[in-house]
């Protein structure tokens, strides 16, 4: 989609369709919407006080011009699009009123709308955010994965060509214009998380998670990449991981991109650590077979990682950024590891396996020691970890742990800044005595109760002193309704919050 700004007047526009805006229980409409009320004798007006348009959120109302009330006017149509109560109105709702506005658009059949910024007018917000919120919500709301449908070819020809942001004042053009570049770059870097984690388990294997990472760098000249193969991971003695994939017949892959911004100081830099388990069975320890489909997620994190050091990069931060996924199937193959199993990490450590199925935290352990003998002096990691997350924060918030203050905060205010909510979990004592093991240095499951933090607390072993914040997107990666900018399926969460904290990151140090 073309999206770009025009400078002038909206009357002046010729567009099939133009869309305004009403905040609720606005009576007498201002501003774009009252230009349009004027021009057209009232008519905004009238619709207001029939009761037909109220303003509220996602209310859409759609305005032929032809005939006699609209004099002098181009637009064919307009949307008054509601923006709910001025005192709630924020970025998260112009991105939500965005997708909602730009689904009814396509259902129309419209291929080109013109359309005001919302919320910079008696909204009082800042131009430029509430343009690159617009231009999130439009392409984010857009989304959809149809690729193996056999008649997507036909839809297509409904797709959105172009969006034009219209503005009367010039001083406010520019502005508008960076919000557009920025969301471009955020948008399609959810984007992309989405389409890694929608592909199905049999095509989306760890070869082509990989592939698809090795590619990337290959087309961006400021990131690098580095593949391990099997023999490269045993190699470095990653037992845990190895042990993890020892049940598929796909090989396991290590995938380390690096950006760096700063490198006059290598230790100014921050590892962003993916789960990557591209199917998760559970492997001996199988799962049900009900939902196990949607264990084709398990890789959201290092999906999310490597798209996030992607868009990183583009901006040019003053930072060394590391991406890292361990990639592997969770299977139950002949060679599958038992339960009952001791494996020995990276780091010498060893663990007890009392479930096939806590894997996660096994290819993690691993991937943290490979940070850390890389000098990683900042650690978030992003990982699918538990269903116990479900359970205790649903689907509205990813869980977060830590053992740094301040790095846990600078990581919620930019999922703020994104729309995307992480809620701080405790990492108590009494809990991290249940990761004990008989017979090794550690357990990989810490019984029934308190799910989620055990198994950060398991990392937590492994990550020791390193600054580090672990993200579970358990109840997050995967959708199954469509709201707002979230589209059904993957939700590509939290691939924005990781660009938006380590660009924030970058200013402050
Ligand atoms: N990948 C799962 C967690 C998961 C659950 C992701 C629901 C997405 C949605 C993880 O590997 C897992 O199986 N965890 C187990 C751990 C348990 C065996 C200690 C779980 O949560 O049941
Ligand atoms: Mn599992
Ligand atoms: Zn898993």
């Amino acid at each position: 989609m073309k999206i770009e700004t025009i400078f002038g007047s909206l009357q002046d526009q010729e567009l099939p369709l133009l869309v305004v805006n009403l905040f609720k229980d606005v009576k007498t409409p201002s501003g774009a919407t009252g230009l349009i009320d004027d021009l057209s004798g009232g008519l905004i007006s009238k619709l207001i006080k029939d009761g037909e348009i109220t303003g509220r959120k996602n209310e859409m109302t759609l305005i032929h011009t032809m005939g006699d009330s609209f004099k002098n006017f181009l637009p064919n149509r307009i949307l008054v699009i509601g923006l709910g109560k001025a005192d709630d109105f924020g970025y998260n709702e112009i991105r939500e009123v965005s997708a909602t506005l730009a689904r009814k658009i396509e259902s129309l059949k419209i291929k080109k709308f013109g359309t005001i910024i919302h919320g910079a007018g008696i909204g009082g917000l800042d131009v430029s955010y509430s343009c690159e919120a617009m231009v999130e919500g439009t392409l984010l709301g857009l989304y959809r994965f149809d690729k193996y449908k056999s008649k997507q070819k036909e839809d297509q020809d409904h797709h959105i060509d172009e969006m034009q942001i219209i503005e009367i004042d010039k001083t406010k053009i520019e502005e508008a214009q960076k919000g557009i570049k920025n969301a471009k770059i955020f948008a399609e870097a959810n984007i992309s998380t989405r389409n890694l984690v929608n592909e199905p388990p049999n095509v989306m294997t760890p070869k082509k998670l990989a592939d698809f990472a090795q590619t990337l760098a290959k087309n961006n000249d400021n990131l690098n990449c580095k593949i391990f193969k099997k023999s490269d991971l045993e190699q470095m003695k990653m037992g845990a991981f190895l042990g993890v994939s020892q049940g598929s017949n796909n090989d396991p892959y290590g995938i380390h991109i690096t950006y760096e911004g700063n490198k006059n100081d290598i230790d100014d830099n921050i590892w962003l650590i993916g789960k990557g388990i591209t199917f998760d069975s559970g492997g001996l320890s199988l799962k049900p077979s009900f939902g196990m489909e949607t264990m084709k997620s398990d890789m959201s994190g290092g999906a999310a990682v490597i798209n996030a050091i992607n868009a990183i990069s583009i901006f040019k931060p003053r930072i060394n950024v590391h991406a890292l996924c361990l990639a592997t199937e969770n299977m139950p193959g002949g060679k599958a590891q038992r339960v009952g199993d001791v494996v020995k990490t990276m780091s010498g450590k060893t663990i007890e396996i009392m479930n096939t199925d806590a894997e996660g935290r096994l290819t993690l352990a691993d991937a943290v020691e490979y940070a850390k003998k890389n000098r990683a002096k900042r650690i978030i990691d992003v990982a699918t970890l538990t269903g116990a997350i479900v359970i205790s924060l649903g689907h509205g918030n990813m869980g977060v742990f830590t053992n740094d203050e301040k790095l846990v905060e600078d990581l919620i205010i930019a999922g703020s800044k994104r729309g995307e909510s992480l809620w701080r979990l405790p990492l108590d004592d009494l809990s991290s005595k249940q990761n004990r093991s008989k017979i090794a240095d550690i357990k990989n499951t810490g019984g029934r109760s308190a799910g989620s933090i055990t198994a950060a607390h398991f990392i937590k072993e492994f990550v020791g002193e390193v600054p580090w914040v672990h993200i579970d997107i358990a109840g997050t990666a995967m959708k199954n309704y469509t709201d707002g900018w979230i589209i059904e399926g993957a939700t590509g969460l939290p691939t924005r919050t990781l660009i938006q904290f380590v660009l924030d990151v970058s200013k402050k140090t």
